[in-house]
């Protein structure tokens, strides 16, 4: 289990993915993220395939408490390239914007860098999800593109990226400066 002062991360349970479905259904939630269990029959079969795909992780976000707040994780992991892509979502709206999801990933983060080997990790996010953007760029991500996105109405799509050496940087200079 991966702990911090706020959020723990734990391994997602079949409990967990069908409080998952309902969130799928959140008009606000689909905006950011889209429909993550569209491409499967159920539910459960993303889940058994999450379980089997070594090319993925993914975590329950918990509070301290034992609240289920969201999930994160990494997909399309690269053993070759040692690189992955990062998602998040705290469902739970009554937490977003209290710092529970900068310490989930920066959780996830160390996990992939410290425990997984990886040494690139990148993420897509649309331009108009502030929240998240900011949330990103506190947890050391770079903004390095953008694709001209707008099918969906949430503007361009951002290409944000943080590598190993740089966030080990940033984790010395924090520990330096106190
Ligand atoms: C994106 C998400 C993971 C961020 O987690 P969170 O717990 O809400 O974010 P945090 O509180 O840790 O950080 C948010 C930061 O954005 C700021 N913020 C909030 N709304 C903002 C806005 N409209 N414009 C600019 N900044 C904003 C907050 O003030 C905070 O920054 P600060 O600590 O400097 O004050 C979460 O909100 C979420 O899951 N949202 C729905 C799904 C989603 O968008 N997932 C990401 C898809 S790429």
């Amino acid at each position: 289990m991966l702990i911090g002062t706020r959020v723990r991360l734990r391994m997602l349970t079949k409990t967990d993915v069908e409080e998952m479905a309902a969130w799928d259904d959140d008009a606000e939630i689909e905006k950011y993220i889209g429909k993550k269990f569209a491409p499967y029959e159920t539910p459960l079969e993303w889940y058994s395939n999450l379980l089997k795909d070594n090319r993925q992780r993914g975590l329950a976000i918990e509070t301290l408490d034992g609240q289920f707040i969201g999930d994160v994780g990494l997909q399309e992991i690269s053993w070759r390239k040692r690189s992955a892509e990062v998602r998040i979502c705290i469902a739970d709206k009554e937490y977003w914007g209290r710092g529970y999801g900068t310490e989930a990933l920066q959780i996830l983060i160390r996990y992939a860098f410290e425990e997984l080997g990886l040494e690139v990790l990148y993420l897509r996010v649309y331009a108009d999800n502030l929240r998240a953007i900011r949330c990103y760029e506190k947890c050391g991500f770079e903004k390095k593109g953008r694709v001209r996105f707008s099918s969906r109405g949430n503007g361009d799509l951002l290409l944000m990226i943080l590598d190993r050496r740089r966030w080990r940087g940033q984790r010395e200079l924090a520990k330096a400066t106190g």
